[in-house]
């Protein structure tokens, strides 16, 4: 089991608990006499914990701005923010949202300290080489999902025909402070709760089955799939209050963002990135309607042509820690945990039918267990949703 080599990147630094937010002046105190806050689209920046933080970074003396990102960060945001804040010389960035806040919040503490736009350091772009410089930054998720908190890349898109969804990526981008108060994802709406929640699991089920994974992925994420099994479904039957299932959601989306970033993700989000690249489909509904077609297909694929590949024990244990019910095929536990959901269709994202091939043309495996072709994916597209 311990057989294979590997190597592992942690948080540095985690506080994780109900009610931990009310510590963060005091953090940002102990750092800093000055602060950057970047904030999401949704209703934290009218929230009375946002007003009490800020009255209490006033009352410490701390001076502060706020930048507002309210949808995925593009090349645009993060240029925009390095452009108006440059000069003011803030020394550490504190990003308070969902994934698209935090994903931005982690390039703009990077690009700080670079010169010339994002897009020349983003990968696949051989223009500029990151130096790893940054400042130091604080995450703060209030939305269970992407795992920001815990990985050294930040998602950064151009949306439209020829649209793009790249990574920053470097190791020194972990958050030097991943602060998780599950009581800030109580306000998260009923949709987003399952669309960021199906987004954590695609991601603790990719690591998990990715050719990369290692003993140590994995341990962590058996952990969050039975966390996940049973905080998910208590809050799509309609208990969206259960502090309990709020802070099972938000330890097993943690999980995944250290699953991930250790063990590489796969053919869910192989064809998420580039479909939200060219649609505006936000990231958590992409997996949330890929990943249980994405995994009848992988079953199917293994139980036909490939029986022996560790995979499918692996599928089948998945299985078993999200129901707690023996004998299970995953695609059958994923049916089960879909049925409730109300899930809209393609077409609600302006992707029709003749788009698919091109979004398939453009997807990956990335570390998948198995290779699903093109024409794999056109047909999990025609019946997603
Ligand atoms: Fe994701």
């Amino acid at each position: 089991m311990m057989k294979k080599p590997f190597e592992f990147i942690f948080n540095p630094h985690v506080i994780f608990g109900c009610g931990s937010i009310q510590k963060l002046p005091s953090l940002i105190k102990s750092r800093s006499q000055n602060v950057l806050l970047v904030l999401g689209g949704r209703s934290f920046g009218e929230s009375s914990v946002c007003e009490k933080l800020q009255t209490s970074l006033k009352n410490e003396g701390i001076e502060h701005s706020v930048y507002n990102v309210p949808a995925e960060p593009s090349p645009g945001t993060i240029n925009k923010a390095v452009d108006d804040y440059r000069e003011r010389g803030y020394d550490l960035v504190a990003a308070i949202g969902g994934g698209s806040a935090l994903d931005a919040g982690k390039a703009i503490s990077a690009m700080l300290c670079e010169d010339g736009p994002v897009e020349d350091y983003l990968e696949g772009s051989d223009r500029k080489i990151l130096s790893g410089r940054k400042k130091p930054f604080i995450a703060v998720p209030t939305t269970s999902g992407t795992g920001s908190e815990a990985t050294k890349n930040a998602v950064i898109s151009q949306v439209g025909k020829n649209g793009f969804k790249l990574s920053l990526r470097h190791d020194n981008y972990v958050p030097d402070l991943a602060l998780i108060d599950p009581e800030l994802t109580l306000s998260c709406p009923e949709h987003i709760t399952v669309y960021c929640g199906l987004d954590a699991l695609s991601q603790l089920v990719e690591s998990y089955i990715s050719t990369k994974s290692n003993s140590l992925s994995d341990t962590l994420a058996e952990n969050g799939l039975q966390v996940f099994g049973r905080s998910f479904t208590s809050l799509v039957s309609g208990n969206l209050q259960d502090i309990e299932a709020r802070t099972g959601m938000a330890y097993a989306a943690f999980l995944s963002g250290l699953t991930l970033a250790n063990a590489g993700l796969g053919a869910v989000h192989g064809v998420a990135g580039p479909m939200g690249g060219m649609f505006p489909i936000p990231h958590g509904a992409g997996c949330a309607l890929l990943l249980k077609g994405i995994m009848a297909e992988t079953e199917k694929y293994l139980l036909d042509r490939d029986k022996d590949n560790p995979a499918l024990k692996k599928m089948k244990k998945i299985a078993f820690l999200l129901s707690g019910r023996e004998g299970l095929n995953l695609s059958e536990a994923l049916a089960d945990l879909y049925m409730s959901l109300k899930l809209p269709g393609l077409d609600v994202f302006g992707i029709r039918r003749e788009d698919l091939p091109d979004i398939a043309a453009r997807a990956n495996n990335k570390n998948h267990p198995v290779q699903l072709s093109g024409e794999d994916f056109v047909n999990v597209l025609r019946n997603a949703g």
